[in-house]
């Protein structure tokens, strides 16, 4: 039997899918190990089920001459070095489709909570300001007829576009493909990054993190920005320079900003968590019963599959 190795105690049942079938090892305990302790664990095993907190580069492979799989819990994988993997003829898998519905509700959730100030209006219930009615108390903007760039039109990309448009936003996409579906569908329109940034009323990030995208939205992108204009980032932290867009935001260059993931998790500059026009939350894209239980499945059902010599649902190397 293959030797498999699972970074994290999932909830009981998740991996139910590996019982009997291969000789499973879980972490034991809510940690997330050095590249050393990983490596060290990895040295004997066949496959390895990894969360996107998992640096899984040189240091760890090295370690792990046995390893014939890995296994991604998340549909990202940014944090797994693929050309090492593919060097080693490693197969290295993700778990998409099952997460798109959570993430782009999470998406316009927070493209709402941001126009619509609701923290704000929460703070100031709680801290006993509201004396009663008044016309110009916190006032938001509507997203109908508003102009929302997409970055990044890929499944998530595109299911947020979709529900935005049913909500009477008009779309544009930045993408290197044309999106024909999108376009015939809802209207969206293909347009350059620099067209998007200086037009758009809200900019959602979709994309995957890339030596390409990474800093994609730094000083000199935001700076296009309309001053009253939104950044959404629901994709992965590196893709915006964290630092220019919290000055940005302090200096008013930028109405507001919604993030779920940031430059350098866990950890968040403590300037935008300060910030009255900033939605934070700590990367719940796809924190739903469903999405993660069902991400834990095609897991399992990748790993097997790649054991067994077949095509996994979801291969990426
Ligand atoms: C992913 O899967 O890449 C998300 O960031 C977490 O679900």
């Amino acid at each position: 039997m293959f030797r498999v190795y699972v970074t994290y105690p999932f909830p009981e049942g998740w991996l139910s899918l590996l019982e009997g079938k291969v000789i499973l090892e879980v972490q034991s305990k809510k940690q997330f190990l050095s590249s050393g302790e990983l490596g060290e664990r990895l040295k004997d095993k066949d496959a390895a089920i990894v969360l996107l907190s998992n640096k899984i580069d040189k240091e760890v492979l090295n370690k792990a001459p046995e390893l014939k799989v890995i296994s991604n819990y998340a549909v990202g994988y940014d944090n797994i070095d693929i050309k090492e993997a593919k060097k080693r003829g490693i197969i290295v898998t993700n778990t998409p489709d099952i997460l798109t519905n959570a993430t782009a509700e999470l998406t316009v959730a927070l493209i709402f909570t941001l126009i619509r100030r609701i923290i704000e209006s929460n703070e100031f219930l709680q801290d006993g300001k509201f004396t009663g009615w008044e016309p110009d108390l916190l006032l938001g903007f509507e997203l109908k007829n508003s102009l929302v760039g997409i970055l990044g039109a890929g499944r998530i990309g595109s299911a947020v576009a979709r529900k935005l448009h049913s909500l009477g936003a008009e779309i544009v996409y930045y993408e290197r493909l044309r999106k024909k579906d999108l376009e015939e569908e809802i209207g969206a329109r293909k347009k350059e990054l620099k067209w998007i940034l200086e037009n758009a009323n809200i900019i959602s990030i979709h994309l995957p993190l890339t030596k390409e995208t990474h800093h994609l939205i730094d000083e000199e992108e935001i700076s296009l920005m309309k001053k009253d204009a939104f950044l959404i980032n629901t994709g992965r932290g590196p893709i915006i320079n964290e630092a220019a867009l919290a000055d940005a935001l302090r200096e008013g260059e930028l109405r507001g900003a919604a993030i779920d993931v940031f430059e350098h998790e866990p950890g968040i500059n403590p300037h935008l968590l300060r910030l009255k026009n900033v939605v934070a939350t700590p990367h719940i894209g796809s924190a739903t019963y469903k999405a993660r239980k069902g991400m834990a499945e095609i897991a399992c059902k990748n790993l097997l599959a790649a054991l067994q010599g077949k095509e996994p649902p979801y291969r990426v190397a």
